[in-house]
Parts: structure tokens; sequence; C-alpha cells
């Protein structure tokens, strides 16, 4: 068994984890006075968001210096002292990898802006102008065409992001020889491992218009194996937005050598039109929900790895997304992370999604921070949408949502920072905040801190089949995990009304495992689950 086949990895934002220095700006070493909680709710590894030195024109992942660190950050020093200080408590640290793409502000895109016989014009994409335009219609995920003329040469460059966010040419050899020591040099400082940003993308085709799943795509990822993972005891997550189960075969069956894991997002598009984006909405069906789960449960059974979520720090918060973040807030939100946990796969967990942090409502577009929401509101804007639809969508799936600052405590400003926060804090932060979590035992923090302990404790989470049941119930969440002769039965309600639950499975003598609801025993005969109550049991 590999350490991260049961392990649960806890996500840190930096910008917005805990701030050390009064300038309102998250820090390592408000993460480093943080690792003692991270220890209480036991997880064992932190995917660390990127604090590479950056102009921060996508928040950090516009990398200008990838063996630097942001002077707002901190410094290469407190760096090693957060591996170290992390390795003292048994977590390690999971930096992300930004290698689709770099900064303008990169070294590399200096020098290739120089000219056309520039040794590092080939790390980029250059394309000569088509009938005196675009040479063709890729389209940035930022909004726009994805190429941007270049005075200078008069070539445009692709950037499949902001213009700020130049995408590297994966087929210069050079390049990627440059990207594989620099990943060995924070290899060799002893960290657990990366996760791949957008690596999808890297054996793009841009003349063909293929940017997702190239055709050298898993060439690269096994000569980055050989190069730099091979022999070490490291992790890596691929953020694969176009994954398949047959793709995510590829990227993380044990024999192929190139990723430990996919993160994919099929379960996370699910509330969005099918063809169009995720700002044009669809309620989410949850048979289609529970269908998808159990396609990826079923599919890498025994030739792949997932990673479980709900959220990240491009998404909305989970409980509000899926569950219900008023009446219901604590109960679903234990909910869902029992109904994720349960499952097969290593669990991730977002900063504050362990006390049920909310989504954030802004009024206004001058409230919003996050260049991807921006942009979309500029553009439709003027297609002709109302200001008002579009503040409803960006309230509903802005990335935003996910990074409002960590709420410690009751104190001002929630005991983030002791000046202003570069984003503000959520009102809510007196009601909902770790310290009051921590205090209380039947807190969210307290479901996630068992869930944890239970992974560790029982293999048949780790590597139990998967059965659904009960497939077309349009709210009631119910599986099955076998292992060994041992079976576990997850049910959940999630929804806001009370459901009738009758399974001959379940039994006076079915052991609780956990519950959101104080359960401690179940009949066959017929039991009603409270709104979004969710338990296990064993059978
Ligand atoms: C990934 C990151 C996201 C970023 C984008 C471009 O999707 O998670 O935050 O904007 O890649 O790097
Ligand atoms: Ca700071």
């Amino acid at each position: 068994m590999k350490w991260w086949q049961n392990a649960v990895i806890y996500q840190i934002y930096p910008r917005s984890f805990q701030d050390s220095n009064g300038d309102g700006i998250g820090d390592i070493q408000g993460i480093i006075s943080r690792l003692d909680y991270l220890e209480e709710l036991g997880v064992d590894a932190i995917w660390l968001s990127p604090v590479y030195q950056s102009p921060n024109d996508d928040n950090g992942y516009d990398i200008s210096d990838y063996q630097a660190i942001h002077p707002e950050y901190g410094t290469m020093e407190d760096m090693d002292e957060l591996i170290e200080e992390a390795k003292k408590r048994s977590i390690r640290i999971v930096m992300d990898l930004v290698v689709n793409h770099t900064s303008d502000e990169h070294n590399w895109f200096v020098e290739a802006k120089k000219g056309k016989e520039n040794p590092y014009r080939d790390y980029y994409v250059w394309r000569n102008s088509v009938d005196g335009k675009e040479p063709n219609n890729l389209g940035s995920t930022f909004g726009g065409s994805a190429w941007e003329l270049d005075e200078t040469s008069g070539q445009y460059y692709l950037h499949l992001f902001s213009k700020k966010q130049p995408d590297l040419n994966w087929e210069n050899e050079q390049m990627r020889s440059d990207i594989y020591e620099m990943m060995n040099y924070w290899l060799d400082k002893g960290i657990g491992g990366f996760r791949m940003d957008v690596i999808d993308l890297i054996g793009k085709k841009p003349d063909e218009e293929i940017t997702a799943d190239g055709p050298k795509l898993h060439d690269y990822l096994k000569e980055l194996h050989d190069n730099t993972l091979k022999g070490r005891d490291v992790m890596t997550v691929g953020e694969t937005w176009s994954a398949t189960p047959e793709t995510a075969k590829l990227y993380s069956h044990p024999d192929r050598n190139e990723l430990s894991m996919v993160f994919q997002f099929e379960h996370m598009m699910l509330d969005e039109q099918p063809g169009k984006t995720k700002w044009d909405l669809k309620a989410l069906d949850l048979q289609e929900w529970k269908e998808v789960l159990t396609k990826w449960q079923v599919e890498l059974k025994d030739d792949g790895w997932n990673s479980l979520f709900l959220n990240n720090h491009d998404t909305p918060r989970a409980v509000s997304r899926f569950g219900n973040d008023t009446e219901f807030r604590e109960k679903s939100a234990k909910c869902l992370a029992i109904v994720s946990h349960m499952m097969k796969g290593t669990p991730y967990i977002f900063q504050g999604e362990e006390i049920g942090m909310t989504n954030r409502k802004v009024k206004s577009i001058d409230e919003v921070d996050d260049i991807e929401s921006i942009n979309m509101y500029t553009e439709r804007l003027e297609e002709g949408y109302s200001e008002e639809e579009l503040l409803h969508v960006i309230n509903v799936k802005g990335r935003d949502n996910a990074r409002t600052p960590v709420q410690w405590s009751a104190e001002e400003q929630a005991g983030f920072t002791e000046g202003t926060p570069w984003l503000p804090v959520q009102p809510n932060y007196k009601e909902i905040n770790i310290e009051a979590a921590l205090k209380n035992t039947e807190s969210v923090f307290y479901t996630y801190q068992r869930l944890i302990e239970l992974r560790k404790n029982n293999p048949i989470m780790v590597w139990g089949d998967f059965e659904l049941l009960m497939a077309d119930h349009p709210s009631l969440f119910v599986y099955k995990r076998s292992y060994e002769g041992e079976t576990w039965l997850v049910c959940a309600n999630i929804s806001e009304e009370p459901e009738r639950l009758l399974l001959n499975e379940l039994s006076l003598k079915s052991e609780m495992i956990i519950s959101n609801a104080k359960r401690t025993t179940v009949t066959s005969d017929g039991l009603v689950l409270s709104p979004y109550e969710a338990f296990v049991v064993k059978l």
C-alpha cells in the first residue's frame, strides 16, 4: 500500500488561511502557527496552492519564479520551516505545480518576447496571424481569444487562461528538462509530492484547436515521471477537467508510472447546462449525481485512483451548493462529509469545509476579486445580460465563494488578520468559526475528525467494493462497501424533507459506525430519515 491510499489531504489557499503579520494576506508563518490544529483534525498532507513569486494576476497561478517564494507569503527559509514543522506532525506538503503556463513576467517569457531568435522563444507557443487576425478560434477559459498579439514581432502567443499566463510549449525538450530540474529542486527538499494544475492541457495541439488530452500528453507524463518522481515516495494528483474513467486509467494505473491519482470534475459539472459554461445554471438532479459518482467508483475499482472532493478554491462551498447553508447547515455539511468520505479514493478537505463555511454574497461587481468572474461579467454585460442575473451567477458559482478568509474565531476579522483582509471575511464568522467548532463536540469538525480516523482504522473504507442501492430514488443516496466478508451500508437523505427508508439489509443487529443525527439503531421494517440525515452501519 502507498501512503496516499489511506490518506486525507487538506487544501490550503494560502492567501486566505492565516495572516501572521497584519498585512491582511495569509502567509507561511500563519500556516505554521496552525499546524497543531491540522494535526488535531488528523490530515496526512497539505496541498498548498501556489506560494511562488507571482504578479498575482490569477492569485499565484501565474508564476514568475518557480524557485522563489512570493515575499507576501514569506521566504524560502519559511518554506523550509513549514516542510520541517509539518513533518514533525506527520503531515506532508504537496506543492502546486503550475506548468501548463507561466506568468508573462517569468524570465523565460521576458526573454522569449525579445525576438524570434531568442533561445527561449520556443518555450512558448507562437503563431503568425491569419488574414490579419488571430491564428484561429481558440478561446481562453477566462474569456476572449486565447491568442494575444505581441506587437514587437507581429506574432501571437497562446494563453488558455489570462493573457498574463502564456502557455508553455511542451514540445520543446529544453523547456521540459528545465521543468524537471525545478521539480527535483522541490522534491529534494522533502516535499510530499505535487498537485498538477490543468495537467490535461500540456499535450495541446493549438493548430487543430485541441487543448485537453493531446496526443503526446501521456508520453510527457511518463517522461516527467522518469525524470523526477521515479523511486521517490511521493504522491501526484492531476487536475484533469477533461478526464473520463478511460483516460483516468491512463493517468493513474499503477503499472503505467504517470500520476498517483486524478482530480476530476464530472460530478462537479452537473449543475450547469450541458455544452455551455459553468455560469449557465441548471438544477442538480440527484439521480444523475449518484450515477456519475457511482460510475467513477466502479470503473476505477482496480486500475486507477480517484480523488474525493465536493469543493476547492475554484468552486462554490460544498454546503451551499449540495447541501443547505441556512436551516440545515451543520447537518447537511456532516451529511455531505459522510457521503463523500465513505467512498473509495483519496478525500480532500478544502480549508473551512471542516466547519461548514458557506458561500459569500456580493451586491456589486466592485466587491469581486476573481479574474474569471470579472471577465465573465464584463463580457456578458456587453452581450446584454442584466447586472442582476450576472451577480446572481457569481454568487452561486464564482470562485471568491471559497476564497474568503478562514474563520478562526469570533474576534474581529474572524481571527484571520489584525489588519484589513485582502478579501472581506464573511459576516457569519461570529457564529461559524473554528474556535466555536472545537468547543462543541457536536460540531461539523468532529464529524470530519471521526471520518479521518475511521479511514485510518478500517481498510474497508480504502479498499471496499462499491455498490449503489436504490439508484432511482430522487433524494436518498444509499450504497454499500464490502471488503473481506465485511459490509458497510451508507444511507443519506440529501433533501429537506423526511424520507422513508425500507431496506431488508438493515436490522437491529447492525452496528452504528457514524451518524449525524444521534441515531443508535436501525430496523428493516422502515425508518424515517430526517432532512439531511446520514449514517453508516456495519451489517
Ligand atoms: C486551475 C487552478 C485555477 C487556475 C487555473 C489556471 O484550474 O485551480 O485556480 O486559475 O488552473 O492556472
Ligand atoms: Ca501576511
